[in-house]
């Protein structure tokens, strides 16, 4: 091996599986093709700081996702369309320190990508060379395929974003679901394949009947990442603060809870402040002398 060949285990995709499979460097875009070949599924969680990053990626979450959906659920916006590219860069490097094993993917924010090919490469490169993240994510099939090529082409790992595309809210007039109906169903379709053969290593189906983010999946050769797209893609997201019970309010239909942090954090809140009030903290055992 001469000093410019990668060690063997950076060089190939692991043929265990994802879960406690690849636990000396990060997951690849060839551990994820390699697992849709296997049938493995897997799962993918937003992250958006150092420490709840490090306890996902010590949980063994292959991919985690810092999503502009930060705007919402992190930086206290109403969507996501006003976060920046600054922001991105500040929070995806903050996961990428707080974590050894998964890939960390990137979203491009709102304003970020759209003008054109130039301008998604220029970006991507910030969120790799500022922040270290392995991948980046932007929204959009058809209308962002030459985008997704020209980053492809320089290198960039691209995670492609159909069906309901956030960032296009207001447009949109909320987040209805996608894919509903023969014609937006062939849209869909086309899209799914733009992606694919522009070069994206997977693609994120967000609000689409479950029948069709299974075909969709069913022809892709690309992994399919649902949320709100049923039971048959390739790996499923969430966002970290909905699938942990930190959401104020309501959250999707597509959301599975799998904890109360919401009223955990509270209650321990609460505990503390009466016993400043009572004086039970600090105790002697808090205390120097
Ligand atoms: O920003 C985000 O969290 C996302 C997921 C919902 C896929 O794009």
């Amino acid at each position: 091996m001469n000093a410019s060949t990668p060690p063997p285990a950076q060089n190939q995709a692991s043929t265990a599986t994802l879960y406690g499979g690849v636990t000396n460097r990060r997951v690849t875009v060839r551990d994820l093709a390699a697992a849709k070949q296997r049938g493995e599924r897997w799962s993918m969680l937003t992250a958006y700081d150092a420490l709840t990053a490090g306890v996902f990626d010590e949980a063994g979450i292959p991919v985690l996702l810092v999503g502009d959906s930060a705007g919402n659920c992190h930086l206290g916006y109403e969507t996501t369309v006003p976060v920046t590219m600054d922001q991105m860069v500040m929070l995806s490097a903050a996961v990428v320190r707080g974590t050894k094993r998964a890939m960390i993917v990137a979203d491009l924010p709102f304003g970020s990508y759209q003008e054109s090919p130039a301008q998604a490469m220029h970006n991507a490169a910030r969120l790799m060379k500022e922040a270290g993240v392995g991948a980046v994510k932007l929204e959009g099939g058809e209308r962002s395929a030459r985008s997704i090529e020209l980053l492809v082409e320089a290198g960039v790992p691209v995670m492609a974003h159909i069906g309901l595309t956030p960032q296009s809210v207001h447009a949109l007039g909320g987040y209805p679901v996608q894919g509903r109906g023969d014609e937006a169903a062939h849209q869909l379709l086309r899209d799914a394949k733009a992606v694919q053969q522009a070069g994206a290593f997977s693609v994120v189906l967000e609000a689409v009947p479950a029948e069709l983010a299974a075909q969709v999946t069913e022809q892709l050769a690309i992994p399919t990442v649902g949320i709100g797209g049923g039971p048959d893609t390739d790996a499923q997201v969430l966002v970290w603060t909905d699938m942990a019970g930190m959401t104020a309010g309501r959250v999707p239909k597509f959301v599975k809870q799998y904890a109360d942090l919401r009223t955990v954090l509270g209650d321990a809140a609460r505990a503390y402040a009466q016993d400043v009030r009572t004086g039970a903290f600090p105790a002697a055992e808090h205390s120097f002398h």
